[in-house]
């Protein structure tokens, strides 16, 4: 029970902690940031050529990131990290 309780309450943290920093011009969180830049080295080239992350807008990025999720099978927190070094880099 307590653990399901840690868990619950880490999900929460994590869901306040993406709302805050989802609207757009707000500085990325930086561990998130550079989480985001490795997980993107690892995982946006297997496929395709990488795009420059100025090429896109950061509502475009978030389309872009949700549907690439899907293709390169990463996990939510693997897809924050990479929307969140996207929309800090452009
Ligand atoms: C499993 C293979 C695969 C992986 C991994 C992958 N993509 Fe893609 N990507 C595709 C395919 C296939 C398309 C074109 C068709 C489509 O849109 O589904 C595409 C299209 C795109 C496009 C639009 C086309 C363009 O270049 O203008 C962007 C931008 C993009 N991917 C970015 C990413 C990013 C960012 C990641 C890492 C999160 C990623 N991709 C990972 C397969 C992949």
């Amino acid at each position: 029970m307590k653990t399901l309780h840690i868990i619950l309450a880490s999900a929460t943290t994590l869901l306040l902690a993406w709302s805050s920093f989802a609207p757009a011009q707000q500085p990325a969180d930086p561990q998130a940031f550079a989480r985001g830049a490795k997980a993107w080295a690892d995982n946006c080239a297997r496929c395709h050529n990488m795009r420059d992350p100025k090429d896109f807008r950061d509502d475009q990025w978030k389309v872009i990131v949700s549907h690439m999720r899907l293709r390169a099978g990463l996990t939510g927190q693997e897809a924050r990290d990479i929307l969140a070094f996207l929309q800090g880099s452009n």
